[in-house]
């Protein structure tokens, strides 16, 4: 495949040593069958909100449930008769549990469990919410990983985990789906220390209705990102100015929904077109990350990322730093890793200093030490200060840029790690130690949304009072009538949530973003998901049109952004722009004939 402009492009046969002669008979290139767009998947028959899980209550003994393993499984009585809030999110009003539960003793191993077979309950394609209510015994020594997992022929998937540390009941919110027809699936809840017992209850899977979910969020997003205005007109001679009539068209959301790009996209005309277009702010690939501006040590070179940054400066968009440091061991180059303790540190601040100072002003955000809560290199080695004082220095060289953590697997349940409550817990760590954290960085990298789920991590992560931005949004299913949907949960979920105030994909052509991303294939074309992305900018402009009342007026409620108005009265024509900010109050916009 060839993306991008090439000035010259051929072919040639070689291989075997000098002297040897090649015979060629015939070669020939042409353009790829194209696979077949698959069909949007059946969901006639699907029951939204079912649970699939048989006896879940136990109120017929441990019928349709089984032992994973030689433990002994027992019912007893004594877990939450509410239900687990991201299931209650989704499900609306529901019958309290009963308090029943599954006791599972003599576990030696951490992947024995009880278990169900639900092999010919699921369905393709079909988004499953996972929810339970789990707890570990009082022989749990430190904190314990507990985990719905599905068991989908050889293959393990993960239908939500988390880390139970005292004696109280964990909720367990997670999702998942299947693509391909297995010949069986089991569910199973696993992951304690051999010898811990575990408990078990109110075990849900059921398909969620997402498009119930879509009415709900249009009403909340309705709320947030819109504002009452009033075009008032006057002039004179009131009288004249009945009939008049206004039209008022959204030219610009001004909302930050934003991508990534990369310097060898920028040689693909039709990539820049689409991402200038579509998007108002950039975030670059791998450009900015230091293993690319200093790959040797002290050969500097920023000449990809001043082209970026030109690029989006060009096209009045604003541009997201990502990132100053990455604290993940793996993604350090080598010369770094090699350094002594006070060489490293100096190396530190040399990155600081020369890439802070250089784009002082340019970029809006950084992501100052990427994933920390899924690494440690610089606090391993320069200890726990390092992380506020990275941050204390950014602050100090470009004071005006807002300075984010950034995480994944925050938002989707999977990952006990990266839960919303390790974040906050994390963030205030840090603004205890002086670091002026300003946003929060949700990369959103997620296979199975669910609405409910994601929107109780932004509610958690809401109250530190900061901006939550979605950083690297992608979702990534085979079936692109899936993956539309998918991408249309985040954004809506994202849209809709007071504390969320910008939205970048991590890219969206072919080839420059993960396997089944895309919105847009290697040759130019929208998918479905492509068409949603641009289906859901166009919902999210606000239009209007009609006759002043006999106050001479015409209210509407619109999006945030600019607008162009035009008046025609019986003897005057007018236009100008005007921007409809936040703001709780009432926008009059008054015009003057
Ligand atoms: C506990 O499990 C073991 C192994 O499966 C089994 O031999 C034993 O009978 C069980 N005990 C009870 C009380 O169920
Ligand atoms: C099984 O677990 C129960 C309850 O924890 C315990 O009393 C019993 O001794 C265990 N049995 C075996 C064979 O380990
Ligand atoms: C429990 O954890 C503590 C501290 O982590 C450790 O010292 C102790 O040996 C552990 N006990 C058992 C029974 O594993
Ligand atoms: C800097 O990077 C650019 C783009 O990758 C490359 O073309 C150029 O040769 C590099 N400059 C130096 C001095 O290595
Ligand atoms: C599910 O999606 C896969 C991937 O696109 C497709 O091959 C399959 O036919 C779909 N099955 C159903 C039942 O929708």
């Amino acid at each position: 495949m060839i993306n991008g402009v090439v000035s010259k492009a051929f072919i040639f046969l070689e291989g075997p040593p000098p002297g040897t002669d090649i015979l060629l008979n015939s070669l020939v290139v042409k353009h790829a069958q194209k696979n077949q767009p698959p069909s949007p998947p059946d969901t006639e028959n699907v029951l939204y909100g079912v649970n699939i899980i048989t006896n879940s209550d136990l109120s017929d003994g441990l019928n349709g449930w089984f032992p994973l393993g030689p433990c002994n499984l027992s019912v007893a009585y004594g877990s939450p008769h509410v239900l687990p809030p991201m299931a209650r999110d989704s499900l609306g009003t529901h019958e309290p549990l009963n308090g029943n539960y599954i006791l599972v003793t003599n576990r030696t191993q951490s992947w024995m469990g009880p278990a169900q077979t639900i092999t010919d309950k699921l369905k393709l394609n079909v988004t499953y919410q996972v929810s339970a209510w789990v707890r570990v015994s009082s022989a749990a020594n430190g904190s314990q990983n507990l985990n719905v997992a599905l068991g989908v022929d050889s293959q393990w998937v993960n239908g939500g985990q988390v880390e139970a540390k005292d004696e109280r009941w964990y909720e367990i919110g997670g999702a998942f789906r299947i693509e391909e027809q297995p010949k069986r699936v089991i569910v199973y809840v696993q992951g304690a220390s051999p010898g811990v017992d575990v408990m078990l209850a109110g075990l849900q899977i059921f398909p969620v209705d997402r498009k119930a979910r879509f009415r709900h969020l249009k009403h909340q997003t309705d709320k947030v990102r819109k504002r009452d205005v009033t075009i008032k007109i006057s002039g004179s001679g009131t009288e004249s100015l009945l009939g008049t009539f206004v039209k008022v068209r959204q030219i610009k959301n001004s909302f930050p929904f934003g991508s990534c790009i990369m310097r060898t996209n920028m040689d693909n005309e039709d990539f820049v077109d689409f991402f200038t277009k579509n998007f108002n702010w950039g975030v670059f690939g791998n450009e900015l990350k230091w293993y690319w501006t200093e790959a040797q040590r002290g050969n500097l070179n920023y000449t990809d990322a001043d082209e970026l940054v030109d690029l989006c400066k060009k096209n009045g968009m604003e541009v997201r730093g990502h990132c100053i440091f990455w604290e993940v061991d793996g993604t350090v180059q080598s010369w770094i890793k090699s350094l002594n303790k006070n060489d490293l540190m100096s190396a530190v601040q040399n990155r600081l200093n020369s890439l802070l100072s250089r784009y002082k002003g340019k970029f809006k955000h950084y992501d100052v030490n990427n994933e920390m809560l899924h690494g440690s290199f610089y606090q391993d080695r320069l200890g726990k200060d390092i992380r506020a004082s990275m941050f204390k220095t950014a602050h100090q060289l470009d004071p005006d840029a807002t300075l984010f953590v950034n995480d994944y697997h925050v938002e989707d349940g999977t990952d006990p790690r990266a839960a919303p409550e390790k974040y906050i817990e994390h963030i205030i760590g840090l603004q205890e130690q002086g670091a002026p954290v300003g946003g929060i960085g949700i990369q959103g990298h997620i296979d199975y949304p669910v609405g409910p789920i994601v929107c109780s991590a932004l509610d958690k992560l809401g109250v530190l009072g900061l901006p939550i931005w979605f950083t690297e949004l992608d979702v990534g299913a085979e079936n692109e009538f899936v993956r539309a949907e998918d991408l249309e949960v985040m954004l809506r979920e994202a849209y809709a949530h007071p504390a969320v105030e910008g939205i970048m994909l991590w890219g969206f052509w072919e080839l420059y973003v993960r396997n089944n991303g895309h919105l847009v294939n290697a040759e130019g074309d929208l998918n479905e998901a492509g068409n949603r992305y641009l289906a859901l900018k166009r919902e999210w402009m606000s239009h209007c049109n009609g006759y002043v009342d006999e106050n001479c007026e015409l209210k509407f409620r619109g999006f945030h952004g600019d607008y162009t108005i035009e008046v025609v009265s019986l003897t005057k024509k007018f236009s100008r722009t005007f921007t409809v900010e936040r703001g709780d109050a009432p926008l009059v916009v008054n015009i003057n004939l």
